[in-house]
């Protein structure tokens, strides 16, 4: 019988065998589910040989990279390299909003960023006698990925770039490992479990590569971030404390462009419009927005106003996929 446990075995004694007793893997994880699994399947078949990188790009969530960097070293005990690209970065992306061009410029400064740390890495695993070089790439690539990306080829057909898929095994001349090539999602998160990674994190929504560049319409600003990061946390943690959080497939908030006023104490106040979304779905590719119920809708929409300054309105976004799409950019 094929159960996942069998699966997580064979699958560590193949890596085993495909690095061998000397080679090294690097691998960008992000704190996501699939990052997450890969690595510690990783991290079990040839320990300290693998060595995860995250790149702060400055458009995380609110406290992620030291979340993550607490989740990796203290819980899973690997040595997670954390690089604070967040100023490269952004500086990129002052002035930019167009959507396909933030994007270019996110995943472009990524590869980069993630090159530089990988020579770094390398000089200092050259210093252990027992190890060789590093020679493997870890992606935490699903089957659902390979399909998409086999499927929708060219510029005309791509809706929007995703930017997590391709490009950086050739540049660094390494050889990629996928070893969730083969798993839809529910079972990525069975062997998480597996693995022994916690249900919270392995129960995790999706968070795109690009982070909040594409959760911040337009031009990408500190003002605008902080007021996302806020309004999200707010958003997440009362989506978690009414139990609702797995009902749901993807939920976050977004920051727009425009303006809309609004009163504070007696005021006029001409703050932020924040947005919203919450979706069902089952493979992402079409989704239908999530039926809160009203007093839901009110009790958060009245804490992000006041808690969070700088915005004004609280916005529900009450579009499917198609014709929205799941981000809004
Ligand atoms: P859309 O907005 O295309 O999103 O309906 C579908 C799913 O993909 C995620 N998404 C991305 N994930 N890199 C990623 O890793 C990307 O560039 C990217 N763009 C969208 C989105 O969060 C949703 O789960």
């Amino acid at each position: 019988e094929w159960t996942m446990g069998s699966f997580k075995d064979i699958e560590v004694e193949r890596i085993r065998n495909l690095v061998g007793p000397k080679g090294q893997v690097i691998g960008a994880v992000s704190g996501g589910v699939d990052s997450t699994v890969a690595a510690k399947l990783m991290h079990e078949a040839i320990g300290s040989r693998f060595h995860p990188v995250l790149v702060d790009n400055g458009l995380l969530r609110l406290d992620e990279a030291s979340r993550v960097k607490e989740r990796f070293t203290r819980m899973m005990g690997m040595d997670l390299t954390v690089v604070d690209a967040s100023k490269r970065n952004l500086g990129r992306l002052a002035g930019v909003t167009d959507p396909e061009k933030k994007r270019k410029i996110i995943g472009n400064a990524f590869i980069e960023i993630f090159v530089e740390t990988a020579k770094e890495i390398e000089a200092d695993a050259a210093r252990n006698p027992d190890a060789g070089e590093i020679e493997w790439l870890l992606q935490g690539t699903l089957y659902p990925d390979v399909i998409e990306s086999v499927s929708f080829k060219g510029p005309s057909h791509t809706i929007k770039t995703h930017h997590n898929v391709g490009g950086l095994p050739e540049k660094m001349q390494l050889k990629l490992i996928e070893p969730l090539r083969e798993l839809f999602k529910d079972e990525v998160r069975k062997l998480g479990l597996e693995l022994g990674i916690d249900a919270e994190l392995v129960g995790r929504h999706p968070f795109p590569g690009p982070g909040l560049g594409v959760r911040v319409m337009g031009g990408v600003t500190e003002e605008k971030l902080q007021i996302a990061r806020h309004a999200d946390n707010i958003f997440i943690r009362e989506i978690r404390a009414a139990g609702i959080y797995n009902d749901i497939s993807q939920a976050y908030a977004a920051v727009g462009e425009e303006r809309a006023v609004g009163v504070m104490g007696d005021r006029r106040y001409y703050g932020r419009i924040l947005y919203l979304r919450a979706v069902q779905t089952v493979d992402f590719m079409t989704a239908t927005f999530y039926r809160f119920n009203w007093d839901f809708l009110d009790m958060v929409s009245t804490k992000i106003v006041n808690e969070v300054v700088g915005v004004s309105r609280v916005v529900y976004d009450t579009t499917s996929k198609p014709p929205g799409t799941i981000e809004m950019e």
